[in-house]
């Protein structure tokens, strides 16, 4: 029987097969870096998976599980720039360790990377591939937009944050199960149903993050933790905290997501109890557990294989336990 590790080491082993060391070596040095720097390997993962779900090999659907993960490096290449994070898998990232213009050009490469894998795919099958991952990469920017924007915006909804991490996050994870799917040529509405449980699960997911980049363990999460706060980010942390906070300290709150003191210890800490004291923290625990649960729900009634559907459901269940 395969398991989620089963599906992570195969994927290792095609991406390892894939990394080769050219030149110009600082544009491909980073992108080698990046790659091998470890993650958790969620995305390609569920290509994988949602591949053997829906009735084939998933050695079919590599070329696309790689696709997804270059895509999704190069992501966090241009979004550690965006976010000026220092920190990446408890590694620097490659803005720091390069510079920002290597940072925009191994990013650049790692796009056009992404799209060539789907050449590999034939007739119908390519044209359905490079489709979902147009439409996905342009919400992606479109998010990551909308998440700079909110940094000075002081009137941002909740709704137009849920929206926002739907298009930087979820739709990814959604378009990758749909991808595993194409490539088993399952039926159109099952590649939107089984897209609909990625899409769930990837709102839980980035509700997760940002809680873990607020309270999360530094020696684990493998990032800078509090970033969001000195970046003010408005987080679903955030949002909540607003609404729940009396006058005053909401006042306070306000004005700290405004400063970027040059010693940010002091922000975080004060951030970090204000959200902890109203109930934030708690309210936003409790969000990912309702994304989750609506995914679950989905996922019973999916007509996909039994043994996938349980990897699906472990994979769900152990996201909501990670330190990273
Ligand atoms: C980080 O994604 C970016 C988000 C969408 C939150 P992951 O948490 O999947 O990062 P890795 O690939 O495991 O490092
Ligand atoms: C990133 O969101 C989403 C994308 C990279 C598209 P975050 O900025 O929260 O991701 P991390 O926390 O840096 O991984
Ligand atoms: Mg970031
Ligand atoms: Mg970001
Ligand atoms: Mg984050």
């Amino acid at each position: 029987m395969s398991d989620i590790s089963f599906y992570r080491e195969e994927f290792l082993n095609y991406l390892k097969s894939s990394l080769s060391e050219k030149e110009p070596v600082n544009l491909y040095e980073p992108i080698s870096y990046i790659l091998q720097l470890g993650g958790k390997r969620l995305r390609p993962v569920l290509v994988l998976i949602a591949a053997e779900a829906c009735g084939t090999s998933y050695k079919k659907a590599l070329d696309a599980a790689l696709a997804i993960e270059v895509f999704h490096n190069f992501s966090l290449v241009h979004d550690d720039i965006m976010d000026d994070a220092p920190l990446r898998r408890g590694k620097a990232t490659v803005h720091e360790k390069w510079d920002i213009n290597t940072g925009i050009l191994s990013g650049d490469a790692m796009l056009i990377k992404a799209y060539q894998l789907f050449e590999n795919y034939e007739g119908h099958q390519f044209k359905e591939l490079a489709k979902l991952f147009s439409r996905t990469a342009i919400e992606v920017c479109e998010g990551q937009q909308y998440d700079i924007d909110f940094e000075t915006r002081d009137d941002v909804s909740i709704e137009e944050y849920l929206t926002m991490i739907e298009y930087k996050t979820a739709v990814l994870v959604g378009a990758s199960l749909e991808m595993g799917a194409i490539v088993a040529n399952a039926p159109k509405s099952l590649q939107k149903e089984i897209y609909e449980y990625g899409r769930l699960i990837g709102i839980a997911f980035q509700l997760q993050d940002d809680y873990l980049d607020a309270f999360g363990d530094p020696k684990t999460f493998g990032k800078q933790v509090g970033g969001d706060i000195i970046e003010n980010k408005k987080t679903y942390l955030y949002l909540q905290a607003l609404k729940n906070l009396p006058e005053q300290e909401a006042e306070q709150l306000r004005h700290l997501y405004t400063i970027f003191p040059s010693d940010s210890s002091q922000k975080v800490e004060a951030v970090k109890q204000l959200f902890e004291e109203c109930g934030a923290a708690d309210k936003t625990k409790n969000a990912i557990h309702d994304y989750t649960q609506k995914a679950f729900d989905l996922l019973e009634n999916l007509d996909i294989k039994r043994e996938q559907k349980q990897i699906l459901k472990d994979l769900g269940e152990s996201l909501l336990t990670r330190t990273i």
